[in-house]
């Protein structure tokens, strides 16, 4: 953390990496949390004195009273689903209307783009993507197409701007034979949102941000998915639609390249992904099926089966290079407790070609790993580095050695307190 700069917390493989459990930890270190992309495709967990909060679109600084917490304008934010999400907030007893600012320039979901997520998978049969449903691609597509509505839109003839493009998405769902829908109930609750989201402080992001970083007030930006998730960087078209990635952090937020400190690189200590699409190093035996059961790697959002493999340095390692990443979070070592061997993928073999560099399409990428001795120990009570086992040090080592940034914390439980920096 250092005055006036923003870091960022960035998921760098497939999302569902531990980000919420850490930015919610790195809290108190920062002024102002802010989420820069994204929207309730996310889902991010945090555990603290017992209690359990999912945050979709809500950043996951808003435990932490006298911070200020802020939706960017590269996020894109369903009013109902908002809506529900703050009231379980406010019912749990966090005052939100002090800490939370949502930029008038983030584009929102109607109802109709959900709708249309739906038709367009459907369309896709076995192509589909298996996006989460929440309508994410059909509103970034808006918003490229610049016929999308924003925040700012509810202040003035909102009615009437809403009805327009919802009659647009109407012609194209009708186009397709996508009839068989009643929007009634979740128009009602989405419109309840619209004015529910009036009681926020509807800012300019950018201005204020600016503002902040001139004052010496420090930032966090909090990553949503994962860079191979990343619309530009990621296994296209098997991605979401926004920039997850660092450069995302700028646009998302309108904040100076030159402003940015650290880039914090978030993993599991092994692979998950959700959602169809390449995966080098997916498990379909009996280890995959255990490394899921013990990581309890299910959607948060979805609840549908993560697929499981073991750590992907050659995913990880161009990662670190689109991001800039400077230092290494570890997450979920813990789930790897019981194995006596534990694999990592150093190469890929493409058409009898080995290479660690990521190809262009990893499809028919088989994964080269090297074995390492297992820990078998419990991770989870452990207080401080000292304590390692010496084969999870090892596993640190060669990590660090193959991506060269450090790992300066290792997470070896969900609970907040189970963080050790290193
Ligand atoms: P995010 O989307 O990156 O915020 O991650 P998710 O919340 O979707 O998924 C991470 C899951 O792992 C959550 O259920 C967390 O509670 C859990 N988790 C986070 N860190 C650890 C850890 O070190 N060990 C274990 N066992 N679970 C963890
Ligand atoms: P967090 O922030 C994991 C995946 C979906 C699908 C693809 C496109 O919790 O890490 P979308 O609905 O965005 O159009 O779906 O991206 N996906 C995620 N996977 N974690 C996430 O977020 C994800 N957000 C989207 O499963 O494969
Ligand atoms: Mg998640």
């Amino acid at each position: 953390m250092k005055p006036g700069k923003v870091d960022a917390l960035l998921g760098i493989v497939f999302g569902d990496e531990g980000k919420g459990k850490v930015v919610d930890y790195f809290t108190p270190q920062y002024d102002v949390v802010a989420r820069f992309a994204g929207g309730p495709n996310a889902g991010h967990t945090i555990i603290f004195d017992g209690k359990k909060f999912v945050l979709r679109s809500i950043p996951s600084g808003i435990f932490d009273e006298g911070k200020i917490n802020i939706i960017g304008n590269g996020c894109v934010l369903a009013p109902d689903l908002f809506m529900a999400e703050a009231k379980e907030l406010e019912a749990a007893g966090y005052d939100l209307k002090s800490r939370l600012h949502i930029s008038l320039r983030t584009q929102l979901i109607l109802p109709t783009h959900r709708l249309l997520d739906k038709a367009y998978e459907t369309l896709k049969g076995k192509n589909a993507i298996g996006t989460t449903g929440k309508g994410i691609g059909p509103t970034y597509s808006d918003k490229a197409a610049r016929v999308g509505l924003r925040v700012g839109d509810i202040l003035d003839r909102f009615d009437e701007k809403y009805a327009a493009l919802k009659a647009r998405h109407e012609r194209i769902l009708h186009s397709l034979d996508f009839t068989d829908y009643d929007l009634s109930a979740d128009e009602a609750r989405w419109m309840e949102g619209v004015e529910y989201m009036k009681q926020f402080q509807l800012v300019c992001c950018e201005t204020e941000l600016a503002r902040y970083l001139d004052e010496g007030k420090s930032v966090l930006a909090e990553g949503a998915q994962g860079t191979m998730l990343d619309l530009d960087h990621g296994t296209y078209p098997f991605v979401s639609s926004s920039n997850t990635t660092c450069g995302g952090v700028c646009t998302g937020l309108g904040v100076a390249p030159s402003r940015i400190g650290d880039v914090f690189g978030i993993f599991k200590a092994y692979s998950t992904r959700v959602g169809a699409g390449p995966f080098p190093v997916e498990l379909f035996d009996e280890t995959g099926d255990r490394i899921r059961e013990i990581g309890h790697e299910y959607g948060a959002v979805t609840g549908r089966n993560r697929r499981c493999g073991w750590l992907d340095l050659v995913a990880l390692k161009y990662a670190v290079i689109v991001n800039g990443v400077t230092q290494l979070i570890m997450m979920k070592s813990d789930v790897l407790d019981e194995f006596s061997t534990i694999k990592v993928c150093t190469a890929y073999r493409q058409n009898g070609r080995v290479t660690t560099e990521l190809p262009y399409d990893t499809a028919d990428c088989e994964p080269v790993y090297e074995e390492l001795p297992g820990w078998q120990q419990d991770l989870t009570q452990m207080k401080s580095e000292s304590e390692f086992p010496q084969a999870l040090k090892d596993y640190i080592r060669f990590i660090e050695d193959y991506i060269k940034v450090p790992i300066t914390i290792v997470s070896v439980g969900p609970d907040r307190q189970a963080t050790i920096v290193r």
